[in-house]
């Protein structure tokens, strides 16, 4: 009986320690590495600036690998806010052109 008890209590504190390191790993700049939905990631991070419908500081006609290097580097804009460089904070290029490509969708094809 006293061994089970022992068992459980080893069972909880290694569950608490794994919760706790997963929980700790959800900081901001991390739930970018991991490959995240990319229209939460859009309605999160870049929304706030875009607009919803990507209709703010965005032209879809800029060639895609030009958009996706201004996600990856940031731009200066005239006058701030200017564009941050997602690169720094964790982005992958295959997480940017799903993003430069969900806004060119949200501009061309808004879903109804
Ligand atoms: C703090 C505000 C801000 C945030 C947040 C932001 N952007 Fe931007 N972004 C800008 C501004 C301002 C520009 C335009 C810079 C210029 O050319 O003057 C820009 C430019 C761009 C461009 C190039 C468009 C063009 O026509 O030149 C793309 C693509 C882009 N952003 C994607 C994103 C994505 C994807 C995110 C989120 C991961 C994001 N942006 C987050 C402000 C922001």
């Amino acid at each position: 009986m006293k061994t089970n008890l022992f068992k459980l209590a080893v069972i909880t504190v290694f569950a608490l320690t794994v919760t706790a390191l997963t929980g700790f790993k959800m900081t901001p700049t991390s739930v970018l590495a991991m490959q995240e939905d990319t229209a939460t990631v859009y309605k999160t991070k870049c929304g706030s600036c875009h607009g919803q419908k990507a209709e703010k500081a965005y032209d879809p006609e800029k060639a895609m690998t030009e958009q996706v290097e201004i996600i990856m580097k940031g731009k200066r804009a005239e006058k701030p806010p200017n564009m941050p460089g997602y690169e720094a904070k964790g982005m992958t290029t295959e997480q940017a052109t799903a993003l430069a490509e969900y806004m060119k969708q949200l501009r061309t094809a808004p879903p109804k």
